[in-house]
């Protein structure tokens, strides 16, 4: 084990385990173990014709597919042959079925106004922009940069691409102008679509200042719409610029969904890479869209009276499967809210649930871990009743983090699902199915119908239960990526090149005897202590289980003896950062996972570098404890002034 391997030493214990509740189950789409079982076995016998199976009775053809899946390593077309169109699943569909009344979205700005769309409204907005884009002479295949607030009017940008075919590159709101003018370059969009603004923390975000910036340095962008959100004052370019609101009056509301290819571009996005420049991930129509559906309908149990909030922004991922595609074309109610966590108090969240009785909760560990840093007093005030499924994803959750979330915000008796996947799977590939599956705090259990992972070493050789090596897809999937955008040598070296036949995701993990998945983290991020190799989450989790810790990251950092030690940047909930604390986290880690693992440097600080989606840099830490100057792309770091408070504290 362990000695230069690929293989993982685990040394975590966690032991325990959480039933469906009864109540729960009987009213579950899937009910038992036994159900998914035979459920996963099926699609295991035959994933094409699974799928093929889903698609026909679930998304609208205006041609029939002939195949369900053409495999050419490592190059997926599934339905093949078919004709559908994503806005089309998303609205028309429902209308049809005489659910136009039905609410779609409830929305509210972070200053406190509120929008309330139903699907026929939505329908109309959507018809009416696919025309304004139309007019602006976007066609089929072209590329539309979005970069918006979480408004309503942004998922209308969204569907209207998918109406006529385009392709829509959503930008996280939070990029910089190079950023924005990198991505668009990248991508060769011909048309910006921004706003005046956005709220953020009681501050304007001003967003067309940037685009303008942008524009200069994407010249292929020959044109910008401009949505009026806060009334601050922007410079509008003559001939580039237009206002939403003006284009939107003379626009007709009648515009037919475009039949387009089920492997149609749906859109590209755009996610970073530790080195090198960002990455447009490519995804399809048809395959996206069924994949996405039918994830969000088994992992949300999603019954028709739910409000569902999905608190991430549609500049991710998550946004775009569980926020718009999925949730919308399975006809969902869904909950928007533009601003901060804590604006104007920390308690701004669970004052929303309480509002709108939020049913199903979906959001983040590190914003879990900012709730509890926050304190419970901001959760007590607040009647969360309503709420009766909660979820997680981007990280992994660590075990006091997810006992906080089931306890204190699930009232002990919502289910939590800890969904597994990513940007490039484009849809949730591991979680729990809240009425059949079994719980245990930090794993994000067994995967979904249709998906065969697989643990393997460098050789690719399966590893024994439970060790760590590297997670693979035996088995291509709809919702996959079908590529990198103009880049087909990067995709096939990236994520095929490594494990013959099989999709690399670039994590470690292991399985437990249950067959239960455990994320260890990023295989980039392995600490290799004497020979043995460590999981980030598994020291990490062991220091959130003190009292006194809000948030830690575990780097290696390179060690004469021991090849390397064990460095933890500890962000306290609590309590003052002295000596005597550092030796009684020291001691709390070589009680909770053994010596092996009992941190050389810990280092007190105030926050830890993120990403835009709150992901901890654990490769500029690993910079900082080795006593390096920070190499590689940071342009994806949040806040600046966070590097240079570490290295301070180092002094
Ligand atoms: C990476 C993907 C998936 C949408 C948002 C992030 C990590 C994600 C979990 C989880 C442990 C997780 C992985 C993965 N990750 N979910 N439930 N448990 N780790 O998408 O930015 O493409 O990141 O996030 O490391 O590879 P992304």
């Amino acid at each position: 084990m362990g000695e230069g391997g690929s293989q993982i030493d685990s040394v975590m214990q966690e032991t325990r385990l959480f039933p469906p509740p009864g109540e729960f189950s009987k009213h579950a789409k899937i009910k038992n173990l036994a159900e998914y079982q035979e459920l996963w076995e099926r699609a295991r016998r035959n994933p094409a014709e699974f799928w093929a199976d889903i698609a026909r009775s679930e998304l609208h053809w205006f041609e029939p597919f002939t195949t369900a899946l053409v495999w050419r390593e490592p190059n997926a077309e599934w339905f093949v042959g078919g004709k559908t169109n994503a806005s089309y699943n998303c609205l028309d569909a429902h209308l049809l079925q005489g659910r136009g009344d039905r609410t779609a979205i409830i929305w509210e700005g972070e200053p406190g106004d509120e929008v309330r769309w139903t699907y026929r409204q939505l329908h109309e907005q959507v018809c009416k922009f696919a025309n304004v884009l139309t007019s602006l002479g976007i066609e089929c295949g072209d590329v539309v940069s979005i970069y918006m607030p979480l408004v309503p009017e942004l998922v209308v940008a969204m569907l209207a691409c998918a109406r006529i075919g385009a392709v829509h590159s959503v930008i996280f709101a939070g990029f910089s102008a190079e950023a924005v003018a990198e991505r668009n370059r990248d991508a060769d969009a011909k048309l910006q679509i921004t706003a005046d603004g956005g709220w953020r923390r009681g501050k304007v975000l001003p967003l067309k200042g940037t685009v303008d910036e942008a524009l200069d340095k994407s010249p292929c962008v020959q044109k910008c719409v401009v949505l009026k959100r806060t009334n601050n004052p922007v410079s509008m370019r003559a001939g580039r610029d237009y206002w939403w609101h003006e284009l939107m009056e003379d626009a007709s509301h009648d515009c037919p969904a475009l039949p387009v290819d089920s492997e149609n571009t749906l859109f590209i996005l755009y996610t970073s890479g530790s080195t090198g420049k960002p990455k447009g991930i490519r995804h399809t129509t048809a395959g996206y869209n069924i994949y996405v559906k039918k994830t969000f309908e088994w992992v949300f149990d999603h019954r028709e009276e739910d409000i569902y909030w999905c608190t991430a922004d549609c500049g991710w991922i998550t946004g775009h499967s569980y926020v718009v595609y999925g949730p919308l074309s399975a006809g969902a109610q869904i909950l928007l809210y533009e601003g901060a966590p804590n604006h104007p108090a920390e308690d701004r969240f669970w004052a929303l649930i309480e509002k709108y009785r939020v049913n199903i909760l979906y959001t983040a560990p590190t914003a879990i871990r900012a709730f509890i840093k926050w304190g419970d007093e901001h959760v007590e005030k607040h009647d969360l009743s309503s709420l009766r499924l909660l979820g997680t994803v981007g990280e992994g959750i660590n075990p006091e983090a997810w006992m906080w979330y089931h306890e204190k915000i699930g009232g002990g008796r919502c289910p939590i699902v800890d969904t597994w996947w990513q940007t490039e799977t484009g849809g949730i590939m591991m979680s729990p199915l809240p009425g059949a599956i079994a719980t245990k705090p930090g794993s994000c259990t067994l995967p979904l119908p249709g998906i065969v992972p697989a643990i393997v070493d460098e050789q690719g050789s399966p590893v024994p239960e439970n060790h760590g090596g590297w997670l693979v897809m035996t088995h291509p999937w709809p919702g996959m990526l079908r590529g990198i955008w103009g880049d087909d040598a990067r995709y096939r070296e990236q994520y095929w090149s490594k494990v013959p036949h099989c999709y690399l995701a670039g994590d470690n993990a292991r399985r437990d005897p249950d067959g239960y998945y455990w994320i260890m983290g990023r295989i980039d991020d392995v600490l290799n202590v004497s020979g043995h190799r460590l999981s980030t989450i598994e020291i990490e989790s062991a220091l959130v289980s003190h009292p006194a810790v809000a948030e830690a990251a575990a780097v290696g950092r390179p060690d004469e003896l021991k090849g390397e030690a064990v460095a933890v940047f500890v962000v306290l909930r609590s309590g003052e950062p002295t000596e005597s604390l550092k030796s009684e986290l020291r001691q709390h880690v070589r009680k909770e996972i053994g010596a092996l693992a009992q941190p050389d440097d810990i280092r007190f600080t105030n926050s830890l570098p993120k990403t835009r989606s709150g992901k901890i840099m654990r490769r500029l830490l690993r910079d900082i404890a080795a006593g390096r100057a920070t190499v590689g792309d940071t342009s994806t770091l949040e806040d600046y002034t966070i590097l240079a408070q570490i290295r301070g504290d180092q002094e």
